[in-house]
């Protein structure tokens, strides 16, 4: 048994929907929830920057909060520091990755968007995806770091149009290139997920990680003999400063929200 959180982390508001999966499957566990609004957006930085301001907000969260487990709730984050997180720290480590795999044993049609930030687009480590279990499909790789930007600062005010005419470019592109499959490569889309299935209808297959990466936590807790058995309070920090619409997403997901105070 372990009391202790399980910490998640990303840039921004993007893991948010996969701490809500955490959280409705393992109401036992305690969630501290930290984005690194400071260095928002990773997607337009260089690997190199981005890899430096994981390791050192990853330290803080130890540091602070004694996590027992970190899921890093972002793809471009993971892709570029996943194998430094683990290792330097000797906790067990969840990273998200674009979910090409399911996205590829589903699709019909053989042709897949994937849909990400520039980084994780272009990064070898997608190449290396695309390789492994992808390869007899056309991925069509679209990087939209001006979309990550609208779910980070416009989404929680933003009505049904203004929702529909964001992602309208994507809705075409993904249509004119005829694919099946949409993946959502970057954690932030996945709190576009209705609103890409309302525009796409059934011939598109949304597809993310979040269960994946839900059933990968609960392995890994079992497996480490780790499970919590008394709740705390969740809560949920950020690294720059603070914000309403961080005040209202902390409401949204059941979060305490703490300020910049890990
Ligand atoms: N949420 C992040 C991801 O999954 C990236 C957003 C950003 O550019 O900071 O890739």
């Amino acid at each position: 048994m372990d009391n202790r959180p399980i910490a998640f982390f990303d840039s921004g508001v993007g893991g948010l929907p996969y701490l809500g999966w955490a959280k409705e499957h393992l109401p036992r566990e305690t969630f501290v929830y930290f984005a690194d609004t400071a260095h928002f957006p990773y997607g337009e930085k260089s690997a190199k920057e981005v890899r430096t301001f994981v390791l050192e907000g990853v330290e803080g969260v130890i540091r602070a909060s004694n996590p027992k487990m970190i899921v890093i709730a972002c793809n471009t984050a993971s892709v570029v520091a996943l194998s430094e997180l683990r290792a330097r720290f000797r906790l067990p480590f969840v990273g998200v990755v674009p979910a090409l795999k399911p996205a590829a044993e589903r699709s019909a049609g053989r042709r897949i968007a994937l849909l990400a930030t520039g980084l994780t687009a272009e990064d070898g480590y997608t190449d290396d995806l695309v390789r492994s279990f992808a390869a007899d499909c056309e991925v069509i790789r679209i990087g939209d770091g001006e979309l990550v930007r609208f779910v980070e600062y416009e989404l929680v005010s933003s009505d049904a149009e203004r929702i529909r005419s964001a992602i309208r470019p994507i809705v075409e592109a993904v249509r004119a290139k005829g694919v099946d499959s949409l993946v959502l490569a970057c954690t932030h889309f996945t709190l576009l997920d209705a609103a890409f299935k309302r525009e796409l209808g059934d011939s598109v297959a949304i597809v993310d990680s979040r269960e994946g990466v839900g059933r990968q936590i609960m392995r890994l807790l079992a497996q480490e003999g780790i499970e919590a058995d008394a709740k705390g309070e969740d809560r949920l920090c950020v690294s720059g400063q603070e914000s309403d619409r961080y005040l209202r997403f902390a409401e949204r997901y059941g979060l305490a929200f703490a300020g910049t105070k890990v």
